[in-house]
């Protein structure tokens, strides 16, 4: 077992490069799965999430092959559905993405159901509503999901999502691509890496319209073709830094972004004090010593992301004043709450809600990443705490970051990466 062990107390300078967004690169990888030639994927973080789908296409039956070390051939010409370990399904959300990846293909899916982070509750409900929406039977049986239509063939319809889910938009738009007609899916997500598989999609020869608004058009087409691609930068891990930066008290220009998908990091920075200065491809945040409080809530996009809750709470801990952070997607993210406790934090929570009581110093203490974004925010909280923290379960945190510590590092974080011995070992060495 890894762990991350960080000593606070250093502000961070200097530039980082984003890497490309997990969030895109994984719709992406499993819409490979419908084109019978080969696809050449560039900016593709090599983070676990993505190593794990790679790992699932292989099973398949696909050729992937690496050409450097973000950049992917990806050909599933000859692939078997029935050929994938559960387990495999189990350690991922995005798995899931396999559903509509396959009924595009093949117009019938078998897919083990997906793992992912605790949130409370993750019903998958609107996914399946939408396909079968499409003419798609599911059934449900022994942790496995299957889905068939008629004649292998899904026909296209309107879709009213009754909430606006990421995964669901990108498996109906998955499924409905090479559907026969259209399908509008209305009520859809808005979110960048959306905006990125229709785009990656459409140059393989799809005809999808309205990505990024609530309403997208997908006309079904016969084919689609191999292309060459490149995933947009990853904004979660662009906002993390940003975080990191005001935290520390640093200045850190980040490299490789679209600024615009930044837009409510950088507005709730900038409401609190801190600087962020916008540039074409990057932008530049300066800690400052007088925050001010502020509330946040959680949207889907374009509002203040979820995944930029919890490191948004460690920042929070240091702002004299009372500041509310509000989680309006998930029913439960607040379990890296205790983890800030123990470090001295004082925040309460109530309902979907934490109340944190700022201005107090953070001391150092065992950390636990109870799930990815609250184990980068337990980072954070070690950057700026007193002493050195120890993380343990770090390959929560290496499933979403490409090299954070690599990248701390580079900016002046006193961080590494060690080995915590098992008890065996412990025990043979006395
Ligand atoms: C994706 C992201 C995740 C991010 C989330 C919200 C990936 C791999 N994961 O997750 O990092 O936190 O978007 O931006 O891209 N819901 C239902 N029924 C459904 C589907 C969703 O009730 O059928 C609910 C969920 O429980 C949640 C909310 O809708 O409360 C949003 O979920 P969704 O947007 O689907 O998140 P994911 O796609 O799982």
């Amino acid at each position: 077992m890894e762990k991350i062990v960080v000593r606070g107390g250093k502000p961070l300078f200097g530039n980082v490069e984003i890497s490309g967004m997990k969030n895109a690169a994984l719709p992406i990888i499993y819409a490979c799965v419908l084109i019978k030639s080969k696809c050449v994927i560039e900016n593709v973080p090599a983070v676990r999430d993505v190593a794990l789908s790679l790992s699932i296409l292989r099973e398949m039956g696909a050729s992937v092959r690496m050409i450097t070390k973000n950049t992917y051939e990806i050909d599933c010409t000859n692939i078997d559905i029935n050929a994938v370990p559960y387990e495999l399904f189990r350690q991922m959300r995005a798995s899931y993405y396999l559903l509509g990846a396959e009924l595009g293909r093949f117009g019938r899916a078998s897919v083990g159901f997906p793992g992912g982070c605790d949130f409370g509750e993750r019903p998958i409900d609107q996914h399946i509503k939408g396909f079968e929406a499409l003419g798609g039977k599911v059934n449900i049986e022994n942790g496995n999901i299957s889905i068939e239509s008629e004649d292998g063939q899904l026909k296209g319809t309107n879709i009213f999502f009754d909430l606006v889910s990421v995964g669901a938009t990108i498996n109906i738009m998955l499924a409905a691509v090479t559907a026969e007609g259209t399908t509008i899916i209305d009520n859809a997500a808005r979110e960048p890496h959306i905006v990125d598989l229709a785009n990656f999609l459409n140059t393989c020869g799809a005809n999808i319209r309205g990505a990024g608004t609530d309403m997208i058009k997908i006309k079904g087409v016969k084919q689609l073709y191999g292309c060459n691609y490149a995933i947009i930068p990853d904004m979660i891990e662009a906002g993390t830094f940003m975080i990191a930066a005001a935290a520390t008290k640093g200045c850190v220009r980040i490299n490789n972004v679209i600024p615009k998908h930044l837009e409510s990091v950088a507005a709730k920075l900038e409401e609190m004090g801190v600087s962020v200065e916008e540039l074409d491809d990057a932008v530049v945040v300066k800690g400052t010593d007088t925050m001010t409080r502020t509330s946040v809530k959680t949207h889907p996009y374009p509002g203040y992301p979820t995944d930029m809750h919890p490191q948004m709470t460690v920042l929070l801990t240091q702002v004299p004043g009372v500041s509310y952070m509000t989680e309006g997607v998930y029913e439960n993210r607040f379990r890296y709450v205790d983890e800030l406790r123990r470090m001295g934090a004082q925040i309460k929570v109530d309902g979907r809600t934490a109340i944190i009581e700022g201005g107090t110093p953070l001391s150092a203490a065992p950390l636990k990443a109870v799930d990815l974004r609250a184990g980068v925010a337990m980072i954070i909280a070690g950057l700026i705490a007193e002493g050195e923290s120890e993380i343990t379960d770090i390959h929560l945190i290496e499933r979403g970051y490409d090299d954070i510590v690599g990248k701390l590092r580079a900016l002046g974080a006193d961080i590494r990466r060690t080995v915590v011995p098992n008890d065996d070992a412990v025990k043979k060495a006395n």
